[in-house]
């Protein structure tokens, strides 16, 4: 089927610009009037505004979120001979992270509701070379957090929680970062709260891991030019921190348009078609992605692709059946939930500037195909 130019785009970060032109130009002249480029003054005032926004004590500011997971797993000195658990279904990051520390992931399926990892495959997971589980709070839902924090607690494992696409969820009012250790986010510029280019942070309750973490990012130094641990550079941008610290003030007000924006497409969409993302009593959606189920999948991208509306696969190959993990002798049929769901899954536009309109054209585009 032909693909018609795009009459909107996935996400609109033009559109978003403009709505606060002045704010972000003026925070960044303020970066280059006081030269303080990487690291610095900028950084350590989104940190505290972040940390406190998730409700949690401490914010380091990173380079992206994939650093964030892997300067984490560094500081609580998880490497060679160690195994971290980790779901299938997730950007490749969240185990490149495992690998970069020589640490094994070990792969889990997820739950067929939530696509989050299923706590009822843990316990056959975890042998005593295993450290630490990193739950996804995927395209916005906090994971199963209660029974993976008491599989946790039971066998002394350490539970990151990998929040990239989760800034503000919710679970009983408690956000990511609230519920173990420690919790990494992304700020790329796709995401719900994104910098102009790569940015990354943890948040933690633990000052010790926090003044860990803060050094080990910038070449493990406790002054200039003494280092106490051969650290990375992994600092943040002073023109990110601020540009995030902008955006910051708006995400509440961002993440509410999202969740009407979401509702709408849900009380749309013809569930004889696809069905819609799960919110069960408790949990705050943030839907960094809209992303739904359906059997018709490759009819509804060539409809919606004809109308120049475009779709992404979040994600299509799960990380067992990624060439880049061969060496680790996975087999397809082995995680068959994370499998199946990713032939079905589709993520459909969603951001605030995104008009009712094109939501309503989108769902009767796909109803039509019926
Ligand atoms: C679940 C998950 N983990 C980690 C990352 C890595 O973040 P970054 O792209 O900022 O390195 C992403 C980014 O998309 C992600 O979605």
């Amino acid at each position: 089927m032909a693909t018609a130019a795009p009459t909107l785009p996935f996400i609109d970060l033009v559109a978003q610009y403009e709505s606060i032109k002045p704010e972000i130009d003026d925070a960044i002249q303020s970066v280059i009037n006081r030269a303080a480029f990487a690291g610095g003054a900028f950084v350590t005032e989104f940190e505290k505004s972040f940390a406190a926004y998730q409700g949690v004590a401490h914010g380091v500011g990173v380079s992206s979120g994939t650093s964030a997971l892997h300067v984490l797993l560094e500081a609580l000195d998880i490497g060679r001979g160690d195994e971290v658990i980790t779901v299938t279904n997730t950007f490749i990051a969240t185990a490149e992270a495992i690998v970069q520390t020589g640490a094994t992931p070990v792969l889990l399926d997820v739950d067929d509701m939530t696509l989050s990892l299923n706590p009822g495959l843990l316990e056959n997971a975890i042998t005593p070379n295993t450290k630490a589980i990193v739950p996804v709070h995927l395209y916005g839902l906090i994971a199963d957090m209660d029974p993976i924090l008491e599989i946790a607690q039971k066998h002394g494992l350490y539970v990151l929680e990998d929040a990239a696409q989760a800034h503000g969820a919710e679970h009983r009012g408690k956000r990511a970062g609230q519920f173990g250790l420690a919790a990494t986010f992304s700020f790329y510029p796709g995401k719900i709260l994104g910098a102009f280019g790569d940015a990354g942070g943890i948040i933690t309750a633990d000052e010790d891991l926090a003044n860990r973490l803060r050094s080990l990012a910038d070449h493990g130094r406790t002054d200039h030019y003494q280092h106490a641990r051969s650290g990375f550079n992994y600092r943040m941008d002073g023109i990110q921190a601020a540009v995030l610290d902008v955006k910051l003030k708006h995400l509440e007000e961002w993440i509410e348009i999202r969740r009407r924006k979401a509702r709408l497409y849900s009380s749309l969409l013809s569930d004889t078609v696809a069905s819609t993302p799960v919110e069960a009593d408790g949990f705050r959606h943030v839907h960094t992605y809209y992303v739904i189920r359906t059997p018709i999948r490759k009819a509804i991208t060539d409809r919606l692709s004809a109308e120049g509306i475009p779709t992404i696969v979040h994600y299509p190959t799960p990380l067992h059946l990624q060439p880049a993990f061969a060496d680790f002798g996975h087999k397809a049929g082995e995680f068959p939930i994370a499998e199946k769901t990713s032939e079905q899954i589709l993520s459909l536009p969603l951001y605030p500037e995104l008009a009712d309109g094109d939501i309503e054209r989108i769902c009767d585009l796909i109803n039509g195909l019926a």
